[in-house]
């Protein structure tokens, strides 16, 4: 692990590749370039990479699209294509940039260097033998000392986002609750600032944690509560904690509401709010910013058994509030509730929590945007600020509390579905705010962005875990700095 970056002029250097964007209308291009371009091979469209050989070296021509419209995903788009282009090759890759590109030289670095990483990522990590594994990509040379800070913070923060996209394609045998836990300690033992704990079953009884221990109840791999802090020594605004709120199941078969089996494999991928809180408080703790933070899973293994929580049930959570069961599926609100409420008496001052909550927000935004409900206007701003610049898109969705009568119950303080098929995703913010305490909070569902069944044709070439949420809060707690 750890792609080291280095800086060194053109020539000079024994990369194995030296690789060159390409914009349109194509000019500008050297000899053998633009011979191709006049064949018509080379044609600079987004996402195509050219593989050239020529007496003992190879360059690789990534493609941006319009040159007017080149933009930072471009760049990762060109990064990811040519990591694809160089998958049997590896080893060091120097990439040139350019001055008459519309975005400055430290962000263009940044995102190739960002995409050339997150575009080598395999998820095939349980395949055996060497056949379709590619060969590792181990350093990225670039020109001029002025890119160095821009190009291993990407580096740092594209790394971080593939281990977040290993953990949500960890199959359900392999990475349950307990697991998760192991993986948040060793993380913390990676970082000086940085500790973890978890709390078990007896634990979370003991504070009354009835919604999070009712959706771990079905399975024989018991719920845990992860918590890990980050103390910097030296932090800006001693007044202010990040809390950061992962959901995390690592199997969601529905429980007793059980789902279809079609596509149910994804399931595994439930737990990717919790991936990203972890490898995002990991980055955090990695940069050494000066934010207090601290990240809360709430982790199950939401299952139907003898032993399942049930529709007609009625939980008490750990702030008091009573829920109605409608849907063992919707388990996601339930143990976001617990958490939320820990979260905000350990101290968090600003909640930001990461959740694949529901259905809903995939068939409004697909792959690509998360949405964000929030209490707190300015709160919010700043989370859509954030991920436009970091690539983790979010768009502002709205909680409004008339939303809250889809969830009245005749029987409790609020019921965690409605029958109707109307508004899910508001709602289950509605639902979130009942324990989300005093103070900004923002409730991001990422169901879309954050495991996917397929290629998104851009960085993210391949399906399962995306990391999302490792770069969104990275740069969220870098404005707070
Ligand atoms: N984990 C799912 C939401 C989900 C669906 C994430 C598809 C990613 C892709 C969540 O726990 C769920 O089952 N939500 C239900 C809630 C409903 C039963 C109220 C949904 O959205 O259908
Ligand atoms: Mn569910
Ligand atoms: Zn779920």
């Amino acid at each position: 692990m750890g792609v080291a970056i280095e800086i060194a002029h053109a020539g000079g250097t024994d990369a194995d590749a030296l690789a060159v964007t390409v914009a349109q209308p194509l000019d500008g291009l050297d000899d053998r370039l633009s011979k191709l371009a006049d064949t018509g091979e080379l044609r600079g469209e987004r996402g195509e990479a050219l593989l050239l050989h020529g007496d003992g070296t190879r360059l690789v021509a990534a493609g941006l699209g319009k040159r007017d419209d080149v933009d930072d995903d471009a760049l990762r788009t060109a990064g990811a294509a040519a990591a694809h282009a160089l998958e049997r090759v590896g080893g060091t890759i120097q990439w040139q940039l350019d001055e008459t590109l519309p975005v400055p030289l430290p962000r263009q670095a940044a995102a190739l260097v960002e995409g050339t990483i997150l575009g080598a990522y395999t998820p095939g990590k349980w395949k055996t033998g060497e056949n379709g594994r590619p060969k590792p990509i181990e350093r990225i040379v670039l020109p001029g000392d002025d890119v160095r800070g821009a190009a291993e913070r990407a580096a740092l923060l594209a790394e971080r986002t593939n281990r977040a996209r290993d953990l949500a394609n960890m199959p359900p045998n392999e990475l349950d609750p307990e697991t998760l836990a192991g993986h948040a300690s060793a993380l913390a033992d990676e970082h000086e600032h940085l500790t973890a704990t978890a709390l078990g079953p007896e634990e979370m009884d003991a504070l009354g944690m009835g919604a999070l221990s009712a959706v771990g109840r079905g399975s024989h791999n018991t719920p845990r509560l992860i918590v890990l802090r980050y103390e910097p020594p030296q932090a800006t605004r001693p007044d202010l904690v990040l809390g950061l709120v992962g959901k995390s199941i690592t199997f969601d078969a529905g429980g007793i509401s059980i789902k279809p089996a079609a596509g149910m494999e994804a399931m595994k991928g439930d737990m990717a709010g919790g991936a990203g809180t972890l490898h995002g408080i990991g980055a955090i703790a990695a940069l050494g910013l000066p934010v207090r933070a601290i990240a809360v899973l709430a982790a199950a293994e939401n299952l139907p058994s003898g032993r399942a929580f049930r529709p007609g049930d009625i939980l008490r959570a750990a702030n008091g509030k009573t829920i109605e069961i409608i849907n063992t599926d919707a388990e996601g609100r339930l143990v976001l509730a617990d958490a939320l409420w820990y979260a905000r008496r350990e101290g968090a001052t600003h909640v930001l929590d990461l959740a694949t909550l529901t259905g809903a927000m995939v068939v409004a935004l697909g792959d690509l945007y998360a949405g964000v409900f929030a209490n707190d206007d300015e709160w919010r701003d700043r989370i859509v600020a954030a991920g436009e610049r970091s690539g983790d898109l979010v768009w502002p969705f709205p909680l409004h509390p008339r939303y809250r009568r889809y969830i009245d119950s005749a029987y409790a303080d609020m019921k965690n579905g409605s029958t109707l098929r109307e508004g899910s995703p508001a709602l289950a913010a509605e639902f979130l705010r009942e324990f989300a305490g005093e103070g900004p909070w923002a409730h991001v569902d990422m169901a879309g962005p954050g495991f996917l069944d397929r290629s998104r044709g851009d960085y993210l070439r391949v399906p399962g875990g995306t990391g999302y949420g490792v770069r969104l809060i990275a740069e969220l707690a870098t404005s707070l700095a």
